[in-house]
């Protein structure tokens, strides 16, 4: 837990923030536009809010970007999606002064080469940054992330009385990030969506009907406020 000590109505910053960015469709459905316009929005409230979050000191920031199950959705969508995240990965190149630290996690294997080739670069840019850590969940799925994490345990050859919650810990995506302490959900839904299912056992929730292209910084601070207001006991009392 980080302090933060400012004009903000709270005084404590989670660790780890992680956020399901969700909406953008019925933000663009809204105002008669294509679902691609709801997704560039959506990018550019994702650059605001990371910047934000670096600004007011959060350690871990990490978001939802395309799921294992995306895949379903129509190929038009998929790609304006991935036409996005290759534009963001470029312009990362201009922002190398904002000092916030990328990674990537997910199945990204199976990614575009360019894209791969990007994600590389840009991890790699953004090595030595000291400022927000920022992870992006892309092709990722908690359950995917779990039966990996199974099956790179058992080709280990590890004894199952060796194993413990570390041993899960240290083969999944996340190996070495704390686990989400505060995870937000706007747009009105209220599930995790096959989202970090391991490492939230013990995560807070906020959930708003803002659609995510709308979420600004003062939103993520009402999250932190009311964050700042639960009794976390993990199982104890
Ligand atoms: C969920 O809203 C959003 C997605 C599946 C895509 C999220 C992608 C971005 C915000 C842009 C790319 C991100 C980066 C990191 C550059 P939805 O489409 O399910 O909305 P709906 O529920 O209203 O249809």
């Amino acid at each position: 837990m980080s302090f933060f000590k400012k004009t903000k109505n709270f005084d404590k910053l989670p660790e780890h923030i992680a956020i399901i960015m969700d909406g953008n469709g019925r933000w663009a459905k809204k105002r008669s536009l294509p679902r691609t316009a709801g997704h560039i929005a959506g990018s550019k409230t994702f650059k605001e809010i990371a910047r934000y979050a670096n600004k007011i000191g959060l350690h871990y920031l990490t978001v939802y970007a395309f799921s294992t199950e995306n895949w379903k959705r129509p190929k038009d969508e998929v790609e304006s999606i991935m036409n996005i995240l290759r534009d963001y990965l470029r312009d990362t190149k201009n922002f190398k002064d904002e000092n916030i630290k990328l990674r990537f996690i997910g199945d990204t294997d199976v990614l575009a080469e360019d894209i791969k080739q990007m994600i590389a670069e840009a991890e790699d840019d953004s090595k030595n940054a000291t400022g927000l850590q920022l992870f992006i969940a892309l092709n990722y799925g908690g359950r995917d992330e779990i039966v990996n994490a199974v099956k790179k345990i058992v080709d280990s050859g590890i004894s199952s009385s060796d194993i413990t919650e570390d041993t899960i810990n240290d083969n999944l995506y996340t190996k070495g990030i704390p686990n989400p302490d505060l995870i937000i959900r706007p747009s009105g839904e209220y599930r995790l969506s096959n989202y970090l299912i391991w490492q939230s056992a013990y995560a807070e929730y906020w959930f708003s009907d803002i659609l995510w292209p709308d979420f600004k910084p003062k939103d993520l601070d009402l999250a932190i406020e009311d964050f700042n207001k639960r009794n976390r006991r993990y199982g104890g009392i």
